[in-house]
């Protein structure tokens, strides 16, 4: 029962057997809240544009990419989990909804821009709750310098004035190597060279916090580096910002893998890349409470948002929860996913879900068979449901359930 074709922002596209895009999620495709003026997710990316007023900053990308940009281009294993219909969503066996910006990295490269920011929706399968949504927006930024003495120079001017712009009393930054043995530099790297563009990185996203983040004598802001692993940067870093008694993860960022470079044309570059979570950190700066309130055409949230303005949200009252369980028996050769149990419910349900928690999985002691349980939260941002309103919704759930993966509902 899947269409022949499925259409992306005015383009035809084939479906196949792997198709795993639903309707729910293409129909956020048109939205863009990322350009939408007064939407606190544009504000955010003004915010973070006007900290690098000297760089490109793009917004304009189809989503749709091949697996070749989403993946093989940024060095992605074959057996990378990510490249899963489980975790990601496939229009056909050629083209994918991108997981995230890094996806452009290389044809913005090649088009030769050297300092760039590019903001725009990706997509990833995945649970149903507070903070986590198959669609957000993430912003990639980038920028390289030739890798010689000149460029080298360049890096390391510019190293002395952000040091300085940094050194306040203001912010408290917890530091790691820049290179060590578990976060090595690349071969085909001068240590010294990279040493230079991750201090580059380093100095350059503690400025961007402090921009995001403000910080004062009384309260200085704290930021904590961390290593970690991309298959795309080495050495490789997450950046942590401490907010309300606690850590919040802000960004990935590293020195760009060589490997990049070439597929881009400019194998004698060298630089850094960074991609954050936009909805993460504005969901902090205007104290927005729920994932789901981005979406919201409601003009109780839309219309306290001003263009450029930061302003904190004030909650309209909260409409009450009707949870409901749904049970089911599995079809022996019939597994069914977490993240497609949550598809069926967002396709059926909307944005009325707020979290989907499985509550009990069962093994028959004689039969051997299986049982599931979830629990669906059910609640309208905007207005109360009705008893009967959720049990229709809610039965819509089971009958999808069981003809699409043969389940018995208990
Ligand atoms: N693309 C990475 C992610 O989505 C973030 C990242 C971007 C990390 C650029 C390093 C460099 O998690």
């Amino acid at each position: 029962n899947r269409p022949e074709y499925i259409e992306i922002l005015g383009q035809k596209y084939a479906t196949d057997e792997i198709t795993n895009v639903s309707p729910a999620i293409l129909a956020k495709v048109p939205r863009r809240l990322h350009a939408q003026p007064s939407h606190p997710l544009s504000t955010l990316r003004t915010l973070i544009e006007s900290h690098w007023p000297d760089f490109a900053h793009l917004s304009n990308l189809s989503p749709v990419v091949t697996p070749q940009k989403n993946f093989d281009d940024l060095s992605f294993p074959l057996d990378h989990p990510g490249r899963s219909l489980t975790d990601s969503y496939y229009i056909n066996k050629g083209m994918m909804l991108r997981t995230h910006t890094s996806a452009h990295e290389v044809e913005t490269f090649r088009k030769g821009e050297t300092k760039w920011l590019l903001t725009a929706d990706v997509y990833r399968r995945d649970e149903i709750d507070g903070s986590h949504y198959p669609v957000f927006h993430q912003m990639e930024g980038a920028r390289i310098w030739s890798d010689d003495a000149t460029g080298m120079r360049e890096v390391e001017e510019e190293n002395e004035r952000l040091a300085q712009h940094l050194t306040r009393s203001d912010i408290i930054i917890e530091d790691v190597p820049h290179i060590s043995p578990s976060n090595p530099v690349q071969s085909r790297h001068n240590p010294k060279h990279a040493e230079l563009v991750a201090q580059n990185l380093k100095l350059s996203l503690n400025s961007l916090m402090l921009h995001l983040f403000k910080g004062t004598k009384d309260e200085p802001l704290r930021v904590r580096w961390i290593e970690t692993y991309f298959p795309f940067t080495s050495p490789s870093y997450e950046v942590e910002v401490f907010f309300r008694g606690q850590w919040l993860e802000i960004l990935g960022t590293g020195v760009v893998q060589q490997a990049t470079l070439d597929a881009s044309g400019i194998s004698n570059k060298i630089g850094w890349a960074f991609g954050l979570g936009l909805e993460r950190i504005a969901m902090i700066l205007f104290s927005i409470p729920d994932i789901r309130l981005f979406w919201s055409q409601d003009a109780r949230f839309l219309s306290q948002f001003q263009s450029g303005v930061l302003n904190t949200f004030k909650p309209y009252s909260k409409y009450p929860a009707c949870p409901r369980d749904v049970s089911f028996w599995l079809t022996p050769g019939f597994a069914v996913h977490e993240n497609d149990f949550c598809d069926v419910v967002r396709d059926v349900a909307g944005d009325l879900v707020e979290d989907v928690k499985r509550i009990d999985h069962f093994v028959h002691p004689k039969t051997q068979r299986e049982s599931l349980c979830y629990r669906i939260n059910y609640r309208s941002m905007d207005r109360s449901l009705s008893n009967e309103e959720t049990n229709v919704i809610n039965d819509q759930v089971k009958e999808r359930l069981k003809s699409q993966f043969s389940v018995e509902i208990r």
